[in-house]
């Protein structure tokens, strides 16, 4: 898959590991900044990728902010996205199986290397269920385009 990746200053360190590891799974990465410690502002961040998901240029984007609220609250009012912030594995393989997310946040100053790379490759193995799922990612769309 084509993957793009951002973080603000608080999930940057989190942000340059997790971009490596998805290359070891296979997928073609893009970094979208930030690009060093310095402080920064997440929506300058979210806003760009999440539109970058949304048009199809990418197949699906990750998030990474201190602690993954901000990046998600963005994520959230970009149409066609569906952003999950995930602290646990079994989150993340729920909320492909059945919110069919395209949007992956996590909080940098939250959660260990270990448990971000891990919840990383389950988010990005799992296949949506669809069945039952899809007529509620329906409802969400219909309301989106009200
Ligand atoms: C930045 O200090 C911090 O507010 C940001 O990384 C994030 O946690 C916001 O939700």
């Amino acid at each position: 898959m084509k993957i793009a990746i951002a973080s603000d200053h608080g999930g940057f360190a989190h942000k340059e590991e997790i971009r490596e590891y998805i290359k070891t799974l296979g997928h073609e990465v893009e970094d979208m900044g930030c690009y060093s410690t310095d402080s920064v502002n997440y929506p300058d961040y979210a806003f760009p990728l999440c539109e970058k998901v949304a048009n199809g240029e990418f197949d699906r984007g990750i998030l990474v902010c201190g602690t993954g609220i901000g990046m998600s609250i963005c994520a959230n009012k970009v149409k066609g996205i569906r952003c999950a912030l995930c602290g646990d594995v079994l989150s993340a393989k729920l909320t492909r199986e059945h919110n069919n997310t395209n949007v992956l946040a996590m909080g940098g100053r939250i959660i260990g290397i270990e448990t971000a790379k891990e919840i990383t490759r389950v988010w990005l193995e799992t296949e949506f269920t669809g069945g039952r799922h899809q007529k509620r990612i329906d409802m969400i769309t219909n309301y989106e385009n009200k």
